[in-house]
């Protein structure tokens, strides 16, 4: 039988459950694919625990994961574009740590050869979030700018889309990750208190933008740093905006197969790199879970949906 990740209520990752579920049909306008790797999100944390519950309630048997790296398993009879056998990438509310998700084709890509299946999983959420945060700040040639939380998943590709455009970028995280982000063209800075007059001292001609991926009053250190507000943008701080107006550019904004085919193209090719911290087996998810809360980490920790001896027969990347 196919599994899927449920939960049956709200609360810790305990209530995370792998059970077995019948293979769903393909209908004529949709994409049936099977699952090589599943990515986590730290958002999925809240609805699992009902912190959005208001706004997004959970329909119970709930699902988890919404980007993922798979094979086309099947292509209903309206749909052109896909074939049998082919690697793709997509986005999948809530649907995507199962063996199977049924796609809609406008939220798939072809997964382009050269890009690991890890990472390909990884491109519709924390890919997209990081190039929604970049147009919206638009860093140019020379420019100084500062990244919060550089090492996570989407700190780690905001900074070297930053550098990509020629910014010196300053990245904030902790020791463990410094020489790592050093490595990648990314000057590290410690996060926590003195955080302004550490950047202060690591830019003395100034900050011209800020890209807040953690929150933790980050706004509140951009604005003194003087930067314009139209120049920050945040992906997880609400006070911040309502305070000052800055961005909230996020994954919405840029969800488009376009935007994760030119990210699949910049890791292929290299010019990007998303480590990947972990790959746990999907009937570790609970496990996986308690990890990813800890909030330490370099780049991503991902779920290995596809058992390793279906995956062993597939192409490396
Ligand atoms: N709205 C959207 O579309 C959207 C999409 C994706 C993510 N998000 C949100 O964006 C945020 C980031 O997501 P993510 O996946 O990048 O998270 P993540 O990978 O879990 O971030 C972990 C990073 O945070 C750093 N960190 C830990 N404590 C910190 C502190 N006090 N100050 C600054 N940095 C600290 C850690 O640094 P060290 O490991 O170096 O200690 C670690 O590298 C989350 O709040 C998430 O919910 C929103």
């Amino acid at each position: 039988m196919p599994r899927a990740v449920r939960f049956e209520r709200y609360g810790g990752p305990e209530v995370l459950k792998v059970v077995d579920v019948p293979r769903p049909a393909t209908p004529s306008d949709r994409v049936l694919v099977e699952v090589v790797t599943a990515a986590m999100n730290p958002g999925e944390i809240g609805i699992r625990e009902g912190a959005f519950a208001s706004m997004w309630p959970a329909a119970f048997p709930e699902g988890q994961g919404n980007d993922y790296s798979g094979v086309v398993a099947e292509v209903g009879h309206d749909v052109v574009g896909f074939q049998v056998g082919q690697p793709v990438l997509g986005f999948a509310p809530r649907a995507a740590q199962a063996d199977f998700v049924v796609a809609d084709p406008a939220a798939l890509a072809a997964k382009p050869a050269g890009l690991g299946w890890d990472e390909a999983a990884t491109i519709a959420g924390v890919g997209a979030t990081a190039w929604a945060g970049i147009e919206a700040v638009a860093p140019r040639e020379g420019e100084t700018v500062v990244v919060s939380a550089a090492a996570g998943g989407v700190g780690i590709i905001t900074a070297q889309l930053a550098v990509l455009r020629g910014a010196r970028v300053i990245g904030t995280a902790g020791e463990r990750n410094f020489d790592y982000l050093a490595s990648l063209g990314v000057t590290p800075v410690r996060y926590g208190p003195g955080l302004l007059e550490r950047l202060q001292e690591a830019a003395p001609g100034g900050v011209d933008a800020y890209l807040d991926t953690f929150g933790a009053g980050n706004v509140d250190v951009a604005i003194a740093l003087g930067v314009h507000p139209y120049r920050i943008n945040t992906i997880a701080d609400g006070n911040g905006i309502r305070r000052y107006g800055v961005h909230s550019a996020a994954q919405e904004q840029a969800d488009t197969p376009e935007v994760w085919q030119e990210l699949a193209r910049l890791v292929a090719a290299g010019r990007i790199v998303i480590p990947i911290a972990r790959a746990y087996p999907l009937d570790q998810v609970e496990d996986a879970y308690r990890d990813l809360a800890t909030r330490h980490v370099r780049g991503k920790r991902v779920l290995h949906v596809m058992p390793p001896e279906r995956r062993a027969a597939l192409p490396a990347t």
